[in-house]
């Protein structure tokens, strides 16, 4: 069997805890030696006791967790070259050549980086005595596979990504309690919404809720989008509804590139309209909690799936990502994404807002 290693990296998400399961599992099953890395990129570069062999029970009782049990960073060592020569022979002191990358895509580019120079790194540590000329050989490349662990669903390439079914779930559940208050008092309401420069949660959030606006970064409004927002509200208003709703994605921008804060959407409707209105940020608390049975399920068969790929990877297999197409597990070129996920970013940049949508969609 083979020597795999699994770890998660950036943000947390509800259901990473579940992938890792799977892949402790699905690997042990095939007869593979299975290590966690605790603290993403920050443990593989430390070494030591962050990196620790998995056994079929370490991984009990997790699934109904939200984070995950073996810790995530942020990390700039391994940005470094001296960092991911650490970590290059921390893993090869341990036969690790298999990797499993759970994170969003600067994860993943870090992954792609490290199988890019591994060639060169374990030259450099034979140079430098640490390995010898055999274990060299052996490895000449690492093998990598990735799945996304995110609540923003902002990777190209994936339907969904791990954690973002249960922000869903969690952020409805808020707008329904918020809902029930503004209505008791008439009020409006400004929602922030998480998602980075994506607008995925909010606009889906926007639609599960019955909301009167929202705003996305991928789709700005017109320049006078203050007057749009406010007629509409008005029109809910005049049609008998007690109370209004407005969804902003924290990453929401007007078609000058100019934010749109919850703040500001609220003095506008205070302002203008003269409604009682309140702003809700719901931060963190859409990252955190159980995971939905959608996020372990998708935990589940991406990390199997991920497991049953390295299997069949030779050391020139370029890294994958589990992605999940329709309802179906399947392998996409990590790159392609990666690349995929940059345009849509360069396209907001440029404010060619067509594309961006477009690139946000399915391929
Ligand atoms: O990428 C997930 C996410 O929760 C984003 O929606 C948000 O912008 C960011 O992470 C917050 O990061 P941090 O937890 O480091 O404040």
């Amino acid at each position: 069997g083979r020597t795999i290693a699994v770890f998660t990296s950036g943000g947390d998400s509800q259901g990473m805890n579940s992938a890792v399961r799977s892949v402790v599992r699905m690997g042990i099953y095939l007869g593979c030696k299975v290590y966690f890395i605790n603290e993403g990129y920050q443990g593989m570069v430390d070494g030591g006791d962050n990196i620790r062999l998995a056994d079929w029970n370490s991984v009990s009782d997790i699934i109904q967790k939200g984070g995950t049990i073996i810790g995530s960073a942020r990390c700039a060592d391994f940005r470094t070259p001296e960092g991911r020569l650490k970590a290059c022979f921390n893993l090869l002191e341990r036969d690790i050549t298999n990797l499993v990358c759970i994170g969003g895509d600067g994860s993943l580019t870090g992954a792609n980086q490290f199988r890019k120079d591994w060639p060169d790194l374990i030259k450099d540590l034979v140079q430098q005595g640490k390995i010898t000329q055999e274990k060299a050989d052996a490895n000449p490349n690492i093998q990598i596979v990735g799945m996304v662990g995110s609540i923003d669903n902002d990777f190209c390439g994936t339907d969904m990504t791990i954690g973002t079914d249960s922000a869903l779930q969690r952020i409805i559940e808020a707008i329904d309690a918020v809902v029930s208050t503004a209505q008791s008092h008439q009020r409006s309401f400004v929602v922030e919404v998480m998602g980075r420069h994506c607008g995925y949660l909010a606009l889906v959030t926007a639609l599960a809720s019955e909301a009167d606006f929202c705003f996305i970064p991928e789709w700005p409004p017109p320049s006078n989008w203050r007057d749009i927002l406010c007629a509409k509200l008005q029109q809910q208003r005049k049609e008998g509804q007690r109370l209004n709703i407005i969804i902003v994605a924290e990453g929401a921008i007007d078609r000058d590139g100019n934010p749109i804060t919850a703040e500001l959407v609220k003095d506008v409707v205070n302002k203008t309209l003269k409604y009682d209105t309140r702003v809700t940020v719901l931060g963190h608390v859409q990252r955190g909690g159980a995971p939905s049975a959608f996020d372990r399920l998708l935990g589940c068969r991406m990390g199997a799936e991920a497991v049953l790929a390295l299997m069949e990877m030779t050391p020139e297999s370029e890294p994958c990502v589990i992605s999940i197409d329709g309802n179906q597990m399947v392998r996409v070129p990590l790159m392609q994404c990666v690349a995929r996920t940059q345009k849509v970013q360069a396209a907001m940049n440029e404010k060619n807002w067509e594309l961006a949508v477009q690139l946000r969609g399915r391929s």
